[in-house]
């Protein structure tokens, strides 16, 4: 994986190396959804990888075994990359499989299915931020040329995996969908342990008292940037430049408070509310 040249699938910008128009159109039209997969959709930079953690511990009823042998990626895969169909094919059985797909780009066999999504969503400030910085690092991202372009972009949905507003908007049509749950990153922060809950309540999963304790503890930000297996530090330099930035870097909310100018919150929220008008549901940030 090198390079950081984009094209465009659909109408939304894709990664050369990481996707192509073979593995996209394979992820839209073939690939098999079974009815015991669980899916972990996000928005880049929304905590994926903090879902995935969580996904993996309850699926081991708290053990970490896993945790701490098998890097965070390969234990849960994002289907429709390049590589994506062979690591799905080795993942165990319920499969937590990972994507970035707007809907409009996801499994068509998924309607069919039993299988699940979990959706998490973040305050696009602090996506944007994350972005921003995991842009410098992350070798298939453009490197961003200054804060103030990167948010042009981003605002015009001229980003990796396309708009944040229509990621959202998108997904949001499964809401009522009883195998699609949504969270956000924000509520993962306030009450992790009663989102834990949530999510196993939602995968029909009980798990005792102790399993839940661990993984509250495991999937915590300070234990995962310490476990080398979730931080991403196993990923060659060629891919992600360790010396630009680290995979696990702050891990809190409302850091965009200090990059974002007055003039650029204000802009960004004018996009917000024309982009999000029609949207039914007011989501953590709208209310907090
Ligand atoms: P920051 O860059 O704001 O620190 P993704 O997994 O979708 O790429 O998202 C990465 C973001 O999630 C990063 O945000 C990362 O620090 C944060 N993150 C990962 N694990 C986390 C955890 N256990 N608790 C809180 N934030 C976490």
């Amino acid at each position: 994986m090198m390079g950081k040249e984009n094209f465009v699938h659909k109408g939304t910008p894709f990664a050369v190396n990481v996707h192509s128009e073979e593995s996209l159109n394979y992820a839209e039209n073939e690939f098999p959804v079974l009815d015991d997969d669980i899916f972990n959709v996000t928005y880049p930079k929304s905590g994926t990888n903090w879902m995935i953690e969580i996904l993996n511990l309850i699926k081991y009823k708290g053990d970490t075994t896993m945790s701490n042998r098998v890097p965070i990626y390969e234990r849960s895969p994002w289907y429709e990359t390049i590589f994506g169909k062979e690591q799905v094919k080795a993942l165990n059985h319920p499969r937590i499989i990972s994507s970035h797909l707007p809907y409009h780009m996801f499994a068509k066999s998924f309607s069919k299915s039993k299988a699940k999504i979990i959706y998490t969503m973040r305050n696009p400030k602090d996506v944007f931020v994350s972005n921003y910085h995991f842009a410098h690092a992350l070798q298939i991202f453009k490197e961003p040329k200054s804060l103030q372009e990167h948010m042009d972009n981003f605002l015009q949905g001229n980003s990796l995996y396309g708009s944040w507003f229509d990621h959202v908007k998108g997904w949001m049509q499964m809401k009522e969908d009883r195998r699609f749950f949504y969270i956000t990153y924000e509520e993962l922060q306030q009450d992790l342990r009663g989102c834990v809950l949530r999510i196993c309540k939602f995968l029909g999963q009980e798990l005792e008292d102790e399993a839940i304790d661990s993984v509250v503890k495991n999937s915590s930000f300070k234990v995962m940037k310490d476990n080398k297996m979730a931080n991403w530090t196993t990923i060659p330099s060629d891919v992600l430049d360790h010396s630009k930035g680290s995979f696990m870097r702050k891990g809190v909310c409302g850091d965009w408070k200090n990059y974002f100018t007055v003039a650029q919150n204000e802009i960004f929220d004018d996009v917000y509310q024309e982009q999000m008008k029609d949207l039914n549901t007011k989501l953590f940030w709208d209310e907090n």
